[in-house]
């Protein structure tokens, strides 16, 4: 392995390691424009220019390998000032926007300019180039050409990752822009990755320009729930509201990059359909309840009903939608009741994917079903559905799914009219809460913590970002405090605890613990499956 000082630090490299790599490794920044990890190496900005001993000019550290014995220097006066030279050279055409740009305060001009620069121009304002502006390029993208530094991370990202070409550089010399190849406009799955890579305002997205700026927003690290692959975000919100999705790196799940489906996924997590209140009828009509009434109540019926009718007569609904803890605890309480438990994992039969990350499954966690021992093929389900609609089944817990919304409709109202007590655990106001006798108001996956599987196994963490609306709770919460006094079960006081309890059971999930799943996620032990529904031990 060979071996390289920069600035006075010595570190040993892989072969084929960059200078920019090694200085990386050993937290000395080399600042950078064009050189993104994603993608090939274009070497056009210069920004990365370094000093190498016994090498008569500088060098640029993206596409520079380490020699054995290399020796660098990066804050040199030679490095210093060729890093001044690139920043006047990219600022003399620069519009002078920062103050109504969307891109400040996330800006590698802005940034470096301070930290490398900070000269006056020496360029009169009249006679910079003007270029085009605020160009709509595609449905979330926004060009600008005065602002573009001509790195061609965009059009690299367009060419090597979804090879689309939309984007391509026209001109010669000062004239030199960013613009859409004939005919072509940037709306491929996966568009909005072009703004994320774009250093500074050139690119901005559509969704979320002129709507917040960076400095006001906190970031919180989550997974994305619009389909089974996972990709890790970055939820960006401020005051309980969600301002935008962004990829987090993984290089196991999704590398640096999103879809734009999943970017676009987080107005709907903050509708204004929120159930937020527990609601219990009382005759034909709903009244609030407390949470502490609401779940005596619904605890106190699926109890006495299982007690009169014996194994079966209580039926259990988990959707593909539930976090790995929320399905355990469920199973757990179907354990209790001696109820049958049906996983269900539904999609459009023509969801859109593609063989880089969209999957068809646009559930976030079909795998956990299945690694807890629950099919998600819908025969359990149908069973229950029938049992209800010939008046057998005496209680239908449905937890974050709307059967209405996808089985045989009118079949599906007869079996819910039918069912003596029927309990909707939903983040949302759905046509089978019409039917309920109790509706419990429960988190979506950006207001609480838990973990998701996704379709290779990997088991992911995410984070509370924001507060539930209303009384809403998270659904481990809620199942943790229905469980209570069923049978003697103590209460699990946390979703880390529950994901613990699923742990001690064996089976997949077998030695991983929130810990030990850090930022990229652990895969759960192949070929291994949970109990049977309905068949757990104690937690
Ligand atoms: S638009 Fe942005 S990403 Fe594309 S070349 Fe210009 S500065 Fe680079
Ligand atoms: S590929 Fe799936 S998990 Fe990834 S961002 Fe898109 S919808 Fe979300
Ligand atoms: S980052 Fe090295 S030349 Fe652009």
């Amino acid at each position: 392995m060979p071996s390289v000082e920069i600035d006075g630090q010595r570190l040993e490299v892989p072969d084929g390691t960059t200078v920019l790599q090694a200085a990386e490794r050993l937290g000395v920044e080399i600042p950078h424009y064009c050189w993104h990890p994603g993608l090939s190496i274009a070497g056009n900005c210069r920004m990365c220019l370094v000093e190498i001993e016994r090498l008569p000019k500088l060098q640029i550290a993206c596409n520079t390998r380490v020699t054995d014995g290399m020796v660098v220097r990066t804050t040199s006066d030679k490095t210093k000032t060729a890093q001044k030279a690139v920043l006047e050279f990219l600022l003399i055409n620069h519009p002078i926007d920062c103050p109504v740009c969307d891109q400040a305060g996330e800006c590698k001009l802005q940034e470096y300019y301070m930290d490398y620069d900070r000269q006056r121009s020496r360029f009169p304002l009249p006679e910079k180039v003007c270029k085009r502006k605020a160009i709509p390029v595609g449905p979330l993208v926004m060009l600008d050409q005065e602002r573009c530094i001509l790195c061609a991370r965009c059009t690299r990202f367009l060419d090597e990752v979804t090879h689309t070409n939309e984007l391509a550089i026209y001109e010669r010399g000062d004239h030199c822009e960013i613009d859409l190849a004939p005919g072509k406009t940037v709306d491929n799955p996966y568009s909005g990755n072009v703004v994320d890579i774009c250093p500074v305002g050139a690119l901005t997205s559509r969704d979320f320009r002129f709507r917040a700026r960076v400095w006001y927003l906190e970031r919180t690290p989550s997974v994305c729930g619009a389909c089974a692959n996972g990709c890790n975000i970055e939820v960006y919100h401020r005051e309980g509201q969600i301002y935008r999705f962004q990829p987090r790196e993984n290089a196991d799940v999704n590398h640096y990059w999103m879809c734009d489906a999943g970017r676009l996924s987080y107005p709907a997590l903050q509708t204004g359909g929120r159930l937020v209140r527990p609601l219990v009828r009382g005759g034909n009509e709903f009244r609030e309840s407390t949470w502490e009434s609401a779940l005596v109540g619904v605890r106190g019926r699926l109890a006495d009903l299982a007690r009169a009718h014996g194994p079966g007569s209580v039926g259990i609904v988990v959707s593909a939608q539930a976090p790995n803890e929320e399905i355990y605890l469920l199973r757990r309480l179907g354990a209790r009741l001696g109820a049958r438990v049906a996983g269900v994992s539904w999609s459009p039969p023509d969801a859109f994917h593609d063989t880089f990350l969209i999957k068809a499954d646009k559930n976030p966690n079909t795998q956990g079903l299945l690694l807890q021992g629950l099919a998600a093929d819908g025969v359990a389900l149908d069973g229950l559905v029938a049992d209800a609609k010939a008046g057998t089944l005496q209680a239908l817990v449905l937890h974050r799914t709307d059967l209405t919304a996808w089985r045989d409709g009118a079949a599906v109202r007869e079996a819910l009219e039918r069912v003596p007590c029927l309990v909707v655990l939903d983040t949302d106001q759905r046509e089978c809460a019409e039917y309920a006798d109790a509706v419990l108001p429960v988190a979506t996956y950006v207001e609480s913590d838990g973990t998701f599987t996704n379709h290779a196994g990997r088991v992911q963490r995410f984070h509370a970002a924001v507060p539930s609306p209303g009384e809403a709770r998270p659904g481990w919460q809620v199942l943790a405090d229905l469980l209570v006094g069923i049978d003697g079960e103590r209460r699990l006081e946390s979703a880390e605890a529950v994901f613990g309890a699923l742990a001690a059971e064996g089976g997949a999930f077998a030695g991983l613990g929130y810990a030990g799943l850090g930022g990229r996620g652990v895969v759960a032990r192949a070929g291994v499956r949970g109990s049977a529904a309905g068949v757990i031990a104690d937690g």
